[in-house]
């Protein structure tokens, strides 16, 4: 069995935000959702979260079947926050803290460290670093083994130039932390109860103290303002582009990419500069994406293009479509083989049928667009009477001229063909000419007005 205890209780005043820590974002993610992720892939059977600032708002954003909260309603040290949880730990689990605010920790490191837990062991992660300072230090025997772990304003000279340092992770058995942890006492520097004297307890009681180690520093790492926030968000997105283009994704510049969610691409695909993926964006093969385009919750098929700065939301889009520049495609626009969407042209909840054509400043929006249709520069669908919205339909093979405004609900049948600057109130029949424009008169004859 496995328990999994998350600290989440610190305010965290150098990031000088009325947020509480925890819910600030890495790749769009809050830190603590994170590690919950890491806890979902190791399987837990229980996740506490101990909470304390911001405790209804952290508990709003995160509730979740299988987590648990626990408040701990003042900070009287890590000891004292793992301590509001004791209830609630099954003596025969494998107990393993996490802190909300590292959100970088992988699973595989923690499942090393699991795997160090027995009646007789629990397990320590422990890193090296060149500067140890402000880290609880690792104090070992001549036997090489922990005995101790002495925090940097508890420390002597001696103890100060150690540079193992705690990583404040730990895993132990519920029934070791149900004996060691009431006796905690806070007669140290900080006046706190340290979750790090039970290593003492440990070695009392004759319980083996294992340490295992990260693959990297940065999984250790704590977020404790905006600059480390910055740090591990470029950590983060580096290790996703690395990982995206050994699977064959070519990104122009993996130094300006960001994905923000899950991203995945067929053979071939080129992503240019700047691009921020979010939610799930699938690629199909040979995909192209020019500079500074967004795509959130996107699947796009094989061999479309989309141009530079395209904003692409909760839309499909087939094989061979081209795509902006300068595009919006918004919920619910769904592209069909071979469409093409170019520049300043918005659609929402649309359909654009096969080898359609929606060049130039458009709005098409609550529309259903059949295949082989071109509609011109500057065409609106007024889908909207203030009140409510109506369906625009477009059948194939229509000629939809410039500038037409068309008023919904409203349905043009096959092969129509409307002049430009229309306003289409009525729906046509198959082939028809449609022309509603005031007719143009030329007048001879006439003065332009003169300044007085
Ligand atoms: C702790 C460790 C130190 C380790 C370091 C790694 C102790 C006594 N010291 O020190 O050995 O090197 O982490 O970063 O454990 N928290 C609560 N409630 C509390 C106190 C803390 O939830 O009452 C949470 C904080 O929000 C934070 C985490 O526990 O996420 C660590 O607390 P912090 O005060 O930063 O511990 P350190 O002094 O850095
Ligand atoms: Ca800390």
């Amino acid at each position: 069995m496995l328990d999994i205890v998350i600290l989440a209780a610190g305010k965290g005043t150098r990031m000088r935000s009325a947020k509480p820590k925890v819910l600030h974002t890495l790749a769009g993610k809050a830190f603590v959702s994170h590690v919950i992720d890491r806890a979902h892939e190791l399987e837990a059977d229980g996740i506490k979260v101990v909470v304390g600032h911001g405790a209804e708002l952290v508990e709003q954003n995160l509730a979740a079947p299988g987590i648990e909260f626990v408040e701990q309603r003042e900070q009287l040290g890590t000891g004292h926050a793992v301590q509001q949880v004791l209830p609630l730990l099954q003596a025969e689990a494998t107990v393993l803290i996490l802190y909300g605010d590292v959100p970088l920790i992988k699973t595989a490191s923690l499942q090393q460290l699991c795997d160090k837990v027995s009646d007789s062991a629990m397990g320590l992660l422990t890193v090296s670093l060149e500067n140890p300072a402000g880290y609880g230090r690792i104090v070992r025997d001549e036997a090489g083994l922990v005995s101790a772990i002495v925090e940097q304003k508890d420390a002597n000279e001696q103890q100060l130039s150690i540079r193992e340092v705690n990583t404040g992770v730990m895993a132990v058995k519920g029934k070791h932390l149900l004996q060691w942890l009431p006796a905690l006492s806070n007669a140290n520097a900080q006046g706190e109860y340290y979750l790090t004297d039970i290593i003492a307890s440990a070695r009392q009681a004759g319980i083996m103290v294992e340490t295992s180690q990260p693959s990297s520093e940065s999984e250790v790492m704590g977020v404790n303002n905006r600059l480390q926030q910055a740090q591990l968000e470029r950590i983060y997105q580096r290790e996703c582009a690395e990982h995206l283009m050994a699977e064959g994704l070519s990104l122009l510049d993996p130094a300006r990419f960001d994905c923000r969610g899950t991203l995945t691409a067929g053979n071939d695909c080129v992503v240019d500069v700047n691009c921020v993926f979010e939610g799930a964006v699938s690629l199909g093969s040979n995909v192209h994406i020019g500079p500074n385009c967004y795509l959130k919750d996107v699947s796009v098929g094989d061999n479309t293009l989309i141009h530079a700065y395209s904003h692409i939301e909760q839309a499909e889009l087939d094989a061979a479509c081209n795509v902006g520049p300068y595009a919006r495609l918004r919920p619910g626009s769904k592209l069909a083989e071979g469409a093409r969407i170019g520049n300043f042209v918005e659609t929402k909840k649309a359909l654009i049928g096969k080898g359609s054509k929606v060049n130039h400043l458009s709005y098409v929006g609550d529309a259903i667009v059949g295949e082989g249709v071109n509609v011109g520069a500057g065409t609106i669908t007024c889908n909207y009477d203030g009140v409510n919205k109506h369906q625009t339909l477009i059948a194939d093979d229509v000629f939809v001229g410039s500038n037409t405004a068309l008023v919904a609900p409203v349905s043009i049948a096959k092969g129509t063909t409307i002049a430009a600057g229309s306003t289409i109130t009525h729906d046509s029949k198959q082939e028809q000419l449609v022309v509603a424009r005031t007719k143009q008169r030329n007048i001879d004859g006439w003065h332009r007005p003169k300044k007085k």
